[in-house]
């Protein structure tokens, strides 16, 4: 029988999925929910030391659908928690003394203010939370005032501050990557050359997810206006993985040893396999929890541990970044190509695909199809 029970930076963890910051775990009641429903960890909506400056508006979400009425990509222009911070830590001692059987991880985010750091790690800690994410990654608001993305941004600030709050405490440290950047590797890097214990990825995509055609104005639309937001949901499944793949393979070559938490469009068991074979450790849902419900978790476990007995692994370890070798340069891809034909001269599908110049009538057809077979 395979199991999905794992350990990761000493957090024993009942699954890999973790609700991931945001509106799931907004406060105590929706945190012992997730936890009710089995989720193998929470990592709760992030909190600052002074609640006061973080304004929301309203409305905040933008929603894209599939002609099938689906959503497909959400867009938020939500900030932090805004809820006061002694209530936090009073909620995470309540949470910590109903002993759940995941682990509660605090999402902290401060200014660029040693003192700051230090103290929101030892308040957190105190409360009783199991790790702590640092959310480097939030892409509209915060980075306004120099926080969230504008940090996770510079790798030299990144290294610093992960080296303050791994000062701080004992507990794992995983960095929150925005892919508002073009190669991922390099804050993640500097992250973990700071003492950081792991990487999540992604936090959301900087986003205008439409204009309406009446009023002309963008949306979500406040007083008339808007600003860019994260974007989230399915639609990003596909740039998540290739982050992951990228920050994943870092890992293995530079810091091996060191944790990856992927997330970005997760919605089932399958998803969760693909971003393992990636080499995540755990998996994290935040928009699938906003579209389906806590009760996702459960066929979502059971999916992944189908998708184990398929192929016969018993662990999460078995499989974990297993797809990674299957990565190379496209000039790689040419020779391999290349190579096979020369060896298979007569074979039917070489024969098949023609140089374009042969094309004629509707050729085009059978040709495309051959060569999305390759
Ligand atoms: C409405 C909303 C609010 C979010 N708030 C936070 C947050 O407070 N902290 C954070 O680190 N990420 C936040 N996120 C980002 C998610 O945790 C996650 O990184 C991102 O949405 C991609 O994963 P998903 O497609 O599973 O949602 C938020 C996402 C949404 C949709």
């Amino acid at each position: 029988m395979p199991t999905l029970a794992t350990t990761v930076d000493g957090l024993k963890l009942p699954n890999p999925f973790i609700i991931g910051s945001g509106p799931p775990g907004t406060n105590l009641s929706v945190i012992n929910r997730a936890f009710k429903e089995g989720w193998g960890g929470v990592i709760a909506k992030t909190v600052s030391l002074d609640a006061s400056k973080v304004i929301n508006v309203s409305p905040r979400y933008s929603k894209l659908h599939a002609l099938s009425g689906e959503v497909i990509g959400w867009e938020n222009i939500e900030l932090i928690s805004d809820r006061p911070f002694h209530l936090w830590i009073d909620e995470f001692k309540r949470c910590k003394d109903g002993q759940p059987k995941g682990a509660l991880i605090a999402s902290i985010m401060e200014e660029y203010n040693k003192d700051a750091w230090i103290e929101i790690v030892q308040r957190c800690e105190a409360a009783g939370v199991d790790a702590f994410e640092l959310n480097f990654s939030c892409p509209h608001g915060l980075p306004e005032r120099k926080m969230g993305a504008a940090m996770g941004q510079d790798p030299e600030i990144l290294e610093v501050v992960c080296g303050w709050v791994k000062s701080a405490t004992s507990k794992p440290v995983w960095a929150k990557m925005t892919p508002n950047i073009t190669h991922i590797e390099e804050p993640s890097r500097a992250a973990l050359r700071g003492g950081a214990t792991g990487i999540s990825a992604i936090n959301t995509i900087r986003s205008v997810t439409g204009v309406n055609l009446d009023t002309l104005r963008p949306e979500p639309t406040v007083e008339g206006y808007t600003t860019p937001g994260g974007y989230s949901s399915k639609a990003v499944k596909p740039i998540a993985l290739r982050m992951v793949m990228e920050i994943a393979t870092m890992i293995r070559a530079e810091f091996p040893g060191r944790t990856l938490s992927g997330l970005g469009g997760i919605e089932t068991g399958e998803d969760a396999a693909q971003f393992i074979l990636l080499g995540s450790d755990t998996v994290q849902v935040c928009t699938g929890v906003m579209k389906f419900g806590y009760e996702c978790v459960k066929p979502m476990q059971d999916q992944l541990l189908a998708f184990m007995a398929k192929h016969k692994f018993e662990t999460l370890a078995d499989f974990k970044g297993r797809s990674l070798d299957y990565f190379t340069t496209h000039a790689d891809l040419v020779k391999r190509q290349a190579e096979r034909k020369a060896a298979q001269k007569a074979a039917t599908a070489s024969k098949v695909v023609k140089s374009d110049g042969e094309w004629s009538g509707d050729e085009f057809v059978k040709q495309s199809d051959a060569l999305s077979r390759g």
